[in-house]
């Protein structure tokens, strides 16, 4: 027993010595491991630990908790020995997940084995396996021989390349061909191997959307029943559920784990529309719509997965067309779907695309090798409360745990994943472990930089904090000033700034307490290490202008908009960041049209207002930007067009600031933001003084 919860190698390699098992405990430098059922009962995680000078004791009711007490003792150890401790613990959640796509790209055997070392360091449990998706079929399977031989290679090792060209896969052995599978023996030692470390392995096989990789190799499961022309499965075709039914057979076979994971994300459900056999299936079955038609497919696939025994996981969109009896969801469009299937009774883990997907930035774009978009460095990932206030106590028990998730369409290779999940990892453990009262920021700081040295001598490739400054405003209207916060996930950290734009130097003010600004200011703000700059000085405009606090009038014909910050985020004084969804940008899917009424005629002398592009998501620059003014409110004078300067051809997340300098007599400011080119246009203030 012993010998399989001492993780021997990782343990060894941080004390720096031979660890030996034995059975005699010796009176001195021994680490004694000590099974208490009955003081442990129904907390199978849980242990207690206590370092004293008689030496280390962990207790636990079981081998798992046992398991637990040797990764936070590994976890305490430092060159100068191991403090004195005394700690009870035990997990909020008892799921705690992370998820690896392996189609987009293939990462070898051996570095999902290491995946799961270090995945059990800092005691996560499950590990998703997302095996099937339109980029490649990555398990090998008896009876469809085929989805690895035709559909598991591409002639492109880019993943970007080969998506913006012809998609098109290659069979097993061409030359030069990228790609890969895992075989079943592959899979038998990855399962076997994760359940020594207390972590149970969920393989993911989509469905019945992300499966063009299918129909490579079994077009006749399509509608069309060609290659290369869906993504989706004809739902009315019985041959469908006979190949379903046989894979998840196998895959049965193959992982223990009592949930399986159905996909269910994102199918296009187009061709169902005029598919003879999906709509015959539809007439059938009495059912309305092609949502319904999924949920079919999803109740018919749970059926079959609990008459074995299992239990069905999918996306949120398995909701759609109404939930599969006792289907477990994975809420990763925010937390709505989870929140939705949670009031219904329904198991929750929580995966919400804002916090916990680590294929987005982690850091200024501008500074990172290109990632799929969005921004979430490890103090948004540290802030996220997975269980929310608007359910019941009942339905908050739902809620039975968290993961992230990472897509790996810009990750071409096992450093890139590592650098990736590292040290986000460690922000996700700590909330899927400890309680929310005992979170805080400043002391996750201060583990969080030493564990990015303990990852890298463990050899991985950890992104290791960025220099950036993390500029938080508050905005005061009673005092009319704004204090604006400086932080770094760099710890400790001597933040240097100035208020007028700028570089600060090593003479430059010491960051200790909050900025008060009363009117305007620009601070540029960097770390300082023995008198260097260190990384690019981060920049924020901050004005506690004219206009925060007046009315908006959105000229409603023109007005379509996502307001995330509210109706009044426009004059709130709160910029927005790197992403749209930080709550700050409001987004516009036609011109922008906004009056801003400044409760009397008064001088105006500068106006201005700034849009975001990120053509991946459709995020757009307007065409220009026109500002007008009025005393009357009807009778509006066009003060300059400013037109455009970034090309829509930019596909790098850019910013572009439209400022209006005179010297006018108003009440009303209009700002009108024309000829969009295509999807939103993005805006967070219009600075008004
Ligand atoms: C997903 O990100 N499509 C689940």
């Amino acid at each position: 027993m012993l010998g399989e919860v001492l993780n021997v190698n990782l343990a060894s390699y941080i004390i720096g010595k031979e660890l030996k098992i034995v059975s005699d405990i010796p009176a001195q430098n021994a680490i004694r491991f000590e099974l208490n059922e009955s003081r442990f009962t129904g907390k199978p995680e849980a242990y207690e630990l206590r370092v004293d000078n008689n030496g280390v004791v962990v207790e636990a009711g079981t081998d798992t908790g046992l398991f637990y007490g040797l990764q936070t003792l590994l976890q305490l150890i430092t060159p100068q020995g191991i403090p004195y401790v005394s700690i009870q613990d035990e997990p909020r959640f008892n799921y705690r997940g992370l998820h690896l796509d392996v189609s987009r790209n293939f990462f070898p055997k051996e570095f999902v084995l290491k995946l799961i070392d270090l995945m059990s360091f800092y005691k996560l449990n499950t590990f998703h396996w997302h095996l099937t998706d339109g980029a490649g079929w990555r398990i090998q399977l008896d009876k469809y021989p085929k989805l690895t031989r035709d559909a598991a290679f591409r002639a492109e090792a880019d993943w970007k390349t080969w998506w913006d060209g012809d998609r098109k896969f290659v069979p097993e052995g061409t030359e030069g061909a990228y790609g890969g599978y895992y075989t079943k023996d592959d899979i038998r030692e990855v399962v076997a191997y994760a359940a020594t470390k207390h972590i149970r392995v969920i393989p993911e096989i989509e469905m019945p959307g992300h499966s063009e990789e299918v129909f490579v190799a079994y077009p006749e499961l399509c509608c069309t029943g060609k290659p290369y022309t869906s993504s989706d499965f004809c739902v009315g075709n019985e041959e469908t559920f006979t190949f379903v039914e046989n894979v998840l057979t196998e895959v049965m076979e193959l992982f223990p784990s009592e949930y399986i994971h159905v996909g269910g994300d994102e199918a296009g459900k187009q061709a169902w529309k005029t598919c003879p056999k999906c709509k015959k299936r539809m007439q059938e079955e009495g059912l309305k719509n092609v949502d319904e038609l999924q949920s079919y497919m999803m109740r018919r696939v749970e059926k079959f997965l609990t008459e074995n025994g299992r239990k069905l996981i999918g996306w949120d969109e398995i909701l759609e067309g109404g939930l599969p009896a006792e289907a477990t969801v994975m809420s990763w469009r925010g937390e709505s779907g989870g929140i939705q299937a949670a009031q219904s009774g329904h198991d929750v883990i929580m995966t919400p695309g804002g916090y916990l997907y680590f294929d987005f930035y982690q850091a200024d774009p501008k500074t990172q090798p290109a990632a799929i978009g969005g921004y979430t460095p490890i103090k948004r990932v540290y802030s996220y409360e997975p269980v929310p206030d608007t359910l019941t106590a009942d339905e908050k028990k739902h809620i039975i745990g968290i993961q992230a998730n990472l897509w790996t369409e810009y990750i071409p290779n096992v450093k890139q994943v590592e650098y990736m999940l590292f040290p986000r990892v460690l922000a996700l453990s700590e909330i899927a472990w400890s309680p929310q009262e005992s979170r805080n920021w400043n002391d996750f700081k201060r583990r969080l930089n030493r564990h990015v040295a303990l990852l890298q001598a463990m050899d991985v490739n950890t992104f290791p904090l960025s220099y950036e400054i993390e500029t938080t405003m508050q905005v005061d209207t009673v005092r009319k000033v704004i204090e604006v916060t400086l932080d770094a996930e760099r710890y400790p950290a001597e933040i240097r700034y100035t208020v007028d734009g700028t570089v600060p130097s090593s003479g430059s003010s010491l960051y200790e307490r909050p900025i008060v600004v009363t009117d305007s200011a620009r601070i540029v703000a960097a770390i300082f290490q023995d008198g260097q700059l260190m990384g690019t000085p981060t920049e924020k405009k901050v004005d506690y202008h004219r206009g925060i606090g007046k009315k908006i009038h959105y000229n409603s014909k023109l007005y379509s908009g996502y307001m995330a910050g509210g109706m009044n985020a426009l004059l709130d004084s709160y910029r927005g960041g790197f992403t749209y969804l930080d709550g700050r940008w409001q987004g516009y899917l036609n011109d922008l049209d906004a009056v801003v009424d400044m409760g009397e005629v008064t001088d105006v002398r500068q106006v201005s207002v700034r849009f975001m592009q990120l053509t991946g998501p459709g995020v757009y620059q307007p065409g220009q930007v026109e500002l007008l003014t009025s005393e009357n409110g009807t009778d509006f004078v066009s003060r300059q067009v400013i037109p455009t300067e970034i090309s829509p051809e930019t596909s790098e997340l850019a910013f572009q600031e439209y400022m209006f300098n005179g010297d006018w007599k108003a009440r009303y400011v209009r700002i009108k933001a024309t000829e969009v080119n295509k999807g939103f246009i993005f805006t967070d203030e219009i600075v008004i003084w």
